[in-house]
């Protein structure tokens, strides 16, 4: 197998000399201070995901988005595009609308300013009663940028922020060969919980916890720090490429079925044909790659037409500065996005949103490390809130499930006169360099800007 080069603009992710070596003075997990400098200087020059392409397929479909105190709203125009506007009205301000739907126009509730789609007022009462002139035609909502990939829906508030590409530079081209847009979201969950945002950034920049936290993981996706490949890129944006299939470290008991069995026979391979563990792993990983490439289209695996050998078993996940992380894999796609909650910096919200490919003739997707069957169809969103954790026993096949347990233990943590610099593995590097890039964001160096 030809050794795959990392993209030119990689940076390793696991060598520590790719870093200034900043402090990090744990203030930024709970310092309401903290989380005004972060309004003022990250989350107003970011892109944000608002939601999935999939919401807004007719004219007037609108998703809304609320971030702290904040609120925009994304409009499927009448000409196909899409248009970003703050949800606030020109008149007074007040807040037009309050959860995704569609509409012909935007009618506010308080004195009656109709809206048209693209944001200009199309009516008002007592037009003639303006000194100052007629609004109709002439006023306009607050406009924010809108772009797509993947997918989803992005948007920023700032105008002078790079474009969508240029700032998830390189991950478009990383995931080329992906139909991201087929996808069909069969999970959608949101949940409140009892920790600062960036618990997340510091937990998804590493497989370090995999082990300890997440022990049915290994046998399905090699948590191995010397068979993995760590990235990091200018824009702030890290990755990891983990191998799809069993690490070799971590064996199930013997006559306890695998999953990396199950998968081999999905694709017309044997597993007993190996003689020994170690030889299914390696030689069964190769010739699973094999028969993937040579089955696809008979088995109705469309959307592998355009997959490289990596893309087909590999297990690549990447955090997107700041506050989104993409699986991306051959047979699913998996987002998570975490964001601070409008007043408490200890509390957040982070959602999961679970989409798989259809595939002609599968009813069901089965997430391989939660061993869930899940319809085939786009999901309603399902809303909790952590609190003592009581509320989501039910929701404990989740990998995601395990890291909510750690949220009250490190926020105490964060507090305690016992804190200490972190102590880094290599392989952590990635977290280290979350909160130097964050930091170069508040002290107005965001990457890629001149
Ligand atoms: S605030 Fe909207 S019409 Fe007055
Ligand atoms: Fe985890």
């Amino acid at each position: 197998m030809t050794k795959i080069e990392p993209h030119p603009l990689a940076m390793d992710g696991k060598d520590p000399k790719n870093l200034r070596g900043d402090l990090i003075p744990r203030e930024r997990y709970y310092d309401p201070d903290f989380m005004k400098q972060e309004w003022q200087h990250l989350w107003t020059k970011i892109w944000h995901i608002a939601g999935r392409e999939q919401q807004l397929q007719e004219t007037g479909d609108y998703i809304v988005h609320d971030f702290l105190h904040e609120s925009v709203m994304i409009v499927r125009q009448r000409d196909g595009s899409l248009r970003g506007f703050y949800n606030a009205c020109g008149h007074r301000a007040a807040r037009l609308v309050w959860d995704n739907s569609s509409q012909d126009s935007f009618f506010c509730p308080y004195h009656g300013w109709r809206w048209g789609l693209d944001g200009i007022l199309e009516a008002c009462p007592d037009q003639d009663d303006f000194p100052q002139g007629d609004p109709v035609g002439k006023s306009t909502l607050v406009e924010v940028r809108v772009d797509t990939w993947a997918g989803l829906v992005w948007y920023t508030m700032d105008d002078d922020a790079p474009g969508l590409m240029d700032y998830l530079e390189p991950t478009p081209e990383l995931y080329k060969g992906h139909q991201f847009e087929k996808t069909v979201r069969v999970h959608w969950l949101r949940i409140e919980l009892n920790a600062n945002w960036k618990f997340w950034s510091d937990n998804f920049n590493e497989s370090y916890h995999t082990r300890v936290v997440h022990p049915q993981v290994p046998p399905i996706i090699d948590q191995d720090h010397f068979t993995s490949r760590y990235e990091m890129f200018p824009m702030g944006h890290n990755r990891i490429v983990q191998m799809g299939r069993p690490s070799l470290r971590d064996r199930l008991p013997e006559g306890q079925p695998h999953p990396f069995d199950e998968q081999l026979r999905t694709w017309d391979i044997d597993p007993d044909s190996y003689p020994d563990f170690e030889t299914k792993t390696m030689q069964g990983w190769l010739d699973l790659k094999a028969a993937k490439r040579k089955l696809w289209k008979e088995k109705g695996y469309l959307h592998y037409e355009h997959l490289s050998d990596e893309d087909l078993t590999e297990s690549p996940f990447g955090v997107l500065f700041p506050n989104v992380a993409i699986a991306p894999g051959a047979d699913s796609f998996l987002v998570w996005r975490w964001e601070p909650h409008p007043t408490d910096p200890e509390k957040c919200f982070f959602d999961q949103w679970t989409m798989a490919y259809p595939v002609e003739g599968m009813g069901d997707f089965v997430n391989r490390t939660a061993r869930q069957a899940m319809e085939l169809k786009e999901a309603e969103i399902d809303l909790r809130v952590y609190g003592d954790g009581s509320s989501v026993r039910d929701l404990s096949d989740q990998v995601v499930f395990q890291d909510w347990q750690l949220t009250d233990g490190q926020r105490t943590g964060w507090h305690s006169r016992g804190y200490q610099e972190p102590y880094f593995a290599a392989q952590e590097t990635r977290v280290h360099r979350f909160h130097e890039v964050l930091n170069d964001y508040l002290a107005g160096n965001a990457p890629g800007r001149d």
